[in-house]
């Protein structure tokens, strides 16, 4: 064992695959090369990290960051920026930009421009769309891919798998884990009189009500075991499929998010009208307690934060006219963390669904244990510390968050990327140094 190290995270409790304890990390050249307490000799840097709990980097598996074609909502640079302010240190970020993420030609256009702009680690998806269906074999194992995502109802946005036999041909294309948005167009398109001009945004969830998830859940799962594939169900919000989807797991994982996971129906839409609107919407209570009962449980294997922002203006227009989507990526921590606090979760189970799940289902080289060998992704949090988030904190360029005015308890203190500080105390360190994500599954080393 080398004795000599770049950096070194001294004093703090790790959060690690072996429990939670006090330990020091030694790094060199972006690389976990020791955990636990340190043989070696202090080298470089060195980061004190008492009174510091040491988690992995968190992994974000679900972020719209806009960029070709929406640049006054977010881009690259403003998306990763408040990812690494929330401590998050990688994302997975969605097709439905403009053009469309479903060529090669499209993948290779955003992984240039993130090239040097990011500040967090990144991976694409590209989208399935009717056309393309055939070509996802090769798309998906693309550099700098994540994976392949569909849309089964509309969304923001214009990508759309709407029907069976399209579904079917998506699927059998396809190798690796498919990641769907699960709701029925032919329900959307039935039912669209309620979310009619004028509606109260409280009509959103009754427009988008539980059938039409349920639906296309089913619909999806069926067709999954059929053809043998792995789907991966995102933002799941209804109890009804919770416990569907557990007796699934053969095919299916489940992503949920901390927006269904802390706010209910009605009061969000009588609060905060349509900057609660998103899809599949916010539901009632007892919704919200199924997916807390399916993390419980265990049939959770992620969390992602769906950061879809929208400006105030676009949120301001009048229902239906008001696009779906809220940001999350730099709320996604601490929201959890303070779920912890309020003893929903362990902590242990929380670096499960932020990090340990993510390498599980998706299979990132190096990512996701605070293990040797890994890359030296590291977000240091305090569980101590009680914070109010306001609309100032947030990085994103809309620049308000639905959860404005609460407190938590649990906050990110410190984000470091293969060895390199990128956050501390609230404040960017360094350049942005972002780079792209490899996968066991994708193209080689
Ligand atoms: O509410 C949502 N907003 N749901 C989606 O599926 C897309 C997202 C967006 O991109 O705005």
């Amino acid at each position: 064992m080398s004795t000599s190290y770049d950096l070194v995270i001294r004093g703090g409790t790790l959060v690690t695959h072996d429990g939670i304890g006090p330990g020091d990390v030694g790094v060199r050249d972006g690389r976990i090369v020791e955990v636990g307490q340190l043989r070696g000799a202090d080298g470089g840097e060195v980061i004190d990290a008492t009174g510091l709990h040491v988690l992995p980097g968190i992994i974000d598996t679900q972020v719209h960051f806009r960029e070709p074609g929406n640049e006054h909502k977010e881009d690259l640079e403003s998306g990763t920026r408040a990812a690494v302010m929330g401590g998050v240190t990688a994302v997975f970020e969605m097709p439905n930009t403009n053009p469309l993420t479903t060529t090669e030609d499209a993948l290779n256009d955003k992984l240039a421009r993130a090239d040097g702009r990011a500040w967090s680690d990144y991976a694409f998806y590209v989208g399935a769309t009717t056309d393309n269906a055939e070509s996802l074999r090769e798309l998906e194992t693309l550099p700098g891919c994540c994976g392949i995502k569909i849309f089964m109802g509309s969304s923001t946005g214009s990508l759309l798998v709407p029907d069976d036999d399209s579904l079917r041909r998506v699927l059998e294309s396809c190798r690796r884990r498919v990641a769907v948005h699960a709701e029925d167009e032919e329900r959307l398109k039935a039912r669209s009189h309620i979310a009619a001009e004028g509606a109260h945004p409280r009509a959103h969830p009754d427009w988008r009500d539980v059938e039409t998830a349920f639906n296309a859940t089913r619909r999806l799962i069926s067709l999954a075991e059929e053809l043998r594939r792995r789907v991966h169900v995102l933002h799941v919000t209804t109890a009804d499929e919770a416990a569907y989807l557990a007796e699934h797991k053969d095919v299916a994982s489940v992503e949920v998010t901390p927006q269904h996971l802390t706010l209910e129906a009605p009061d969000c839409y009588e609060r905060l009208g349509a900057f609660a609107q998103m899809n599949p919407p916010i539901r009632e209570a007892h919704h919200r307690e199924g997916l807390w009962n399916a993390i419980a449980q265990g049939v959770v294997d992620v969390i992602g934060s769906d950061h879809a922002p929208h400006t105030r203006e676009e949120k301001d227009q009048v229902y239906p006219n008001t696009p779906s989507g809220m940001p999350g990526v730099q709320t996604l921590l601490p929201l959890m963390l303070n779920h912890v606090s309020e003893g929903r979760l362990s902590l242990l189970r929380l670096t499960d669904l932020l990090c340990e799940g993510p390498n599980r289902l998706f299979g990132i080289v190096g990512k996701g244990r605070l293990a040797v060998g890994y890359d030296a992704d590291v977000t240091l949090v305090d569980l101590a510390a009680s914070r109010e988030i306001t609309d100032d904190w947030v990085a994103a360029k809309c620049g308000w968050t639905p959860f404005a005015g609460m407190t938590v308890t649990g906050w990110p203190v410190g984000t470091i990327i293969r060895g390199r500080s990128v956050m501390r105390d609230g404040q960017l360190m360094n350049e942005p140094s972002g780079q792209v994500m490899r996968f066991y599954e994708g193209a080689g080393p």
